[in-house]
């Protein structure tokens, strides 16, 4: 199913003509001509919160980085406007909300800067240097930061950019994890977070409009899972485009558990891109099935509980890995979303080959908290 990104491709390609007046593709190419390495004045710096692991023999960590550099945006009140307009026309009411229109859209918008490196500082641990970011101003790199005193609590990383009147700091959290103990995988929309990806003008709504909203019982559960399996490490896994992470990020850290969301690459500059996006029906289900594997390989001695849901290929990515890895899966839940396909079938065909009591299809989170995942209590 493709619903839901196709509804984010077509939400922000009328947002974007509109604002623009400018069918897309946007050739909004980076500017190859500005000077590389450390940032300058007019850069802007996302850091993305690190899974960090442990290396070798001793205590030293491996933090996993990643990073959006663009040029620095202005704040625009005729942007907000036009965008305003555009989601109107589509018949949806944006009322006093704008401004999560405008907060949720600005990435799309921004203009990739390449070939940017910077000198990050992780609180009590080895500073280092990364770089340099790709065309489209992403990097995603493995970095040695020492063994941080040998502690594993979460801690600030942190760099600074120029500013035209002073330096502008930005931060995002290092999550340092230990090799053994479990962690949990979770999905976020209509897992954790309501999405109505089904239904399109709700989807859309939800997406830009309005306040992100728990799915009811989620955030009593994942609370009571983090003391039961000892404060395991946290992953949100969503099929998201990294350009509604700041939005996202600020909801889960409210809501859930702490922990590093992986978002994806998506690059909305060229027409390859935009169409691997919306017609790829495998695309999220092989990003996905990817970044597991790019998991197990920083945590290959830890068990995972994996959360997802009915609407995409959740069961099918958990299920795989499941058949890879039998050690690194504990147990999968699915969340049963009205509409989604959730017949047996489906169900026996993802789960070919995982065994019965590792994996449960729930509707209230209710049904899961006598379970002891910890004692392999899948079901
Ligand atoms: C995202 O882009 C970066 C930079 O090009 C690359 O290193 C990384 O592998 C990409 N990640 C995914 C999941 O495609």
């Amino acid at each position: 199913m493709y619903t839901e990104r196709l509804l984010r491709v077509v939400a922000v390609a009328a947002i974007t003509s509109s604002v623009l007046s400018n069918p897309i593709p946007l050739t909004r190419e980076p500017i190859e001509n500005i000077p590389r390495g450390l940032p300058l004045v007019t850069d802007e710096v996302l850091l993305f919160d690190a899974p960090a692991f442990r290396t070798g023999e001793g205590n030293e960590l491996t933090a996993s980085i990643r990073m959006f550099t663009h040029i620095r945006q202005i704040d625009s009140s005729i942007i907000s406007g036009a965008l305003t307009t555009a989601i109107e026309a589509l018949g949806i009411e944006v009322g006093n909300k704008a401004g999560n229109l405008f907060e949720r859209t600005k990435l799309f918008f921004a203009i990739p800067r390449s070939g940017i490196e910077v000198d990050l500082n992780v609180a009590g641990c080895d500073s280092f240097n990364v770089g340099d970011t790709s065309k489209g101003g992403l990097l995603e790199r493995n970095a040695a930061i020492g063994a941080c005193g040998g502690a594993l609590s979460p801690r600030t990383i942190s760099g600074v950019a120029p500013g035209f009147f002073s330096s502008r700091p930005f931060e995002a959290t290092l999550f340092p994890s230990h090799p053994n103990g479990f962690g949990v995988v979770s999905d976020v929309d209509d897992t954790i977070k309501v999405s109505n990806v089904l239904d399109k003008k709700q989807a859309v709504k939800s997406l830009f409009i309005d306040d992100h909203e728990a799915v009811g019982g989620m955030p009593e559960l994942y609370s009571q899972l983090d003391g039961e399996l000892g404060n395991p490490a946290w992953f949100y896994l969503t099929g998201s485009p990294y350009q509604l992470y700041p939005s996202l990020r600020k909801f889960i850290f409210e809501k859930y558990p702490k922990g590093p969301m992986i978002v994806q690459n998506l690059t909305l500059t060229d027409v390859q891109s935009i169409l691997k996006f919306v017609l790829d029906d495998n695309n999220v289900r092989d990003y996905k099935i990817a970044q597991m594997e790019k998991l197990r390989s920083f945590y290959p001695q830890k068990k995972f509980l994996t959360i997802g849901d009915s609407t995409q290929a959740d069961p099918e990515v958990y299920a795989e890995i499941a058949r890879r890895h039998p050690d690194f899966i504990q147990c999968i839940w699915i969340r049963k979303v009205n509409e989604a396909d959730n017949s047996d079938e489906r169900f026996a065909t993802a789960f070919k080959g995982v065994p019965q009591a590792k994996w449960k299809v729930f509707t209230e989170p209710s049904e899961l908290a006598e379970l002891d995942v910890a004692t392999g209590k899948c079901n």
